[in-house]
């Protein structure tokens, strides 16, 4: 089978090429691959700055935001062949860790997690794939053409999460919410702030394309001014960062509400230097009661959050954030950024 591959840490080492088909364990489906989306992750791994080939082996299928459907499944296991699945990416780690231990395995302490089409374990960006039953999630039917998005929906589920239960430390009832970043992700942590009944706003750079429309569609307020104009205009009680910039990132841990929380989820690259007044900042969250708090993948309850709000969202709004679709022929495509792009992804089928 044709699947998508690198040679991790080599940069241009792309390419489309035959793979040993999967072979089903007893306690795992056997899946035909759908789609799998583009992410920031997936640029650092094939621009070789990211990403570890499993162990003995050189290449490394990558593809972590997976849709496939169902062909084999065992007799109980609660899926049949025809169902929409998503993989899940992180594997405990083998020791396991306090947190692994629990099922909080997106809370590693020891950095011996394991994750699919990222680190030490093959992707699903192939024409069929096998999953563990344990880390399957089912999709509704409906949602085949945008059920690749649970995987970011699910990142989005986990740092919400992460807010309502630092918030959860003393009086708690936020009303407004900033998302610094239209990506995808901060688009879909602007839909849950939505769902969740909140005055949501949203900052990006841009102010022309999708992302205004898309943003004004949700019912929430689109800015595109400076992060310290928009702050101080809203004084937003939660802040979904989703850009990774210094600059963003340092504005709004600096202009929340009292009791402010800044959820960071935006990976940035290593060696940008910015100066900061730590003086002004430190003493705001302190004499605030503030927290910054950082959040990464996700396991599997906030996988089923998420499948929850992909199913209640429009559908209409969530093809819209797939901006386009290329073969996997023709996946090098998806890498090279165009004009408009929120969510790319791959076709498998
Ligand atoms: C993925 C996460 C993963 C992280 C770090 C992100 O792009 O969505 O699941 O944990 O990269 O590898």
């Amino acid at each position: 089978m044709r699947a998508l591959t690198v040679h991790p840490a080599t940069a241009r080492s792309l390419e489309v090429c035959d793979v040993p088909d999967p072979v089903r364990g007893e306690h795992e489906l056997l899946v035909d691959g759908l789609a799998v989306g583009v992410c920031g992750t997936d640029k650092e791994i094939v621009a070789g700055e990211y990403g570890w080939a499993p162990p003995g082996e050189d290449r490394l299928v990558i593809g972590h935001e997976s849709l496939g459907r169902v062909r084999e499944a065992p007799a109980g296991s609660g899926f049949e062949a025809g169902d929409l699945v998503v993989g899940v990416v992180r594997r405990p780690d083998p020791e396991p860790c306090g947190a692994c231990a629990r099922g909080e395995f997106d809370m590693c302490r020891n950095g011996r997690y394991t994750e699919r089409g990222i680190k030490e374990r093959h992707g699903y960006a192939s024409q069929s794939w096998s999953v563990e039953c344990d880390y399957a999630v089912g999709v509704d039917p409906g949602l085949e053409r945008v059920g690749v998005l649970l995987e970011p929906t699910s990142v989005v589920a986990k740092a919400w999460e992460q807010v309502v239960r630092v918030g959860g430390r003393s009086w708690f009832e936020p009303r407004r919410v900033l998302v610094t970043g239209a990506g995808p992700i901060g688009l879909l942590a602007a839909l849950l702030g939505v769902q969740r009944g909140l005055e949501v706003h949203v900052l990006d750079r841009v102010t022309s394309g999708p992302k205004p429309g898309l943003v004004a569609d949700l019912g929430a307020t689109y800015h595109s001014e400076d992060v310290d104009q928009v702050t101080s205009a809203i004084q937003p009680d939660v802040v979904i960062e989703a850009t990774g910039a210094g600059a963003v990132v340092f504005g709004a841990m600096a202009g929340t509400a009292k009791y402010g929380i800044v959820c960071l989820t935006g990976v940035s690259p290593q060696g940008r230097k910015l100066s900061v007044d730590a003086g002004t900042i430190n003493r705001e969250l302190v004499l605030e009661n503030d927290v910054v708090v950082g959040s990464v993948n996700a396991n599997l309850r906030h996988y089923r959050h998420a499948a929850d709000a992909l199913a209640q969202a429009e559908r209409s709004w969530l093809e819209r954030l797939i901006t386009r679709r290329v073969p996997l022929e023709r996946a090098g495509e998806a890498f090279t950024a165009q004009e408009g792009d929120i969510k790319v992804v791959i076709e498998l089928a």
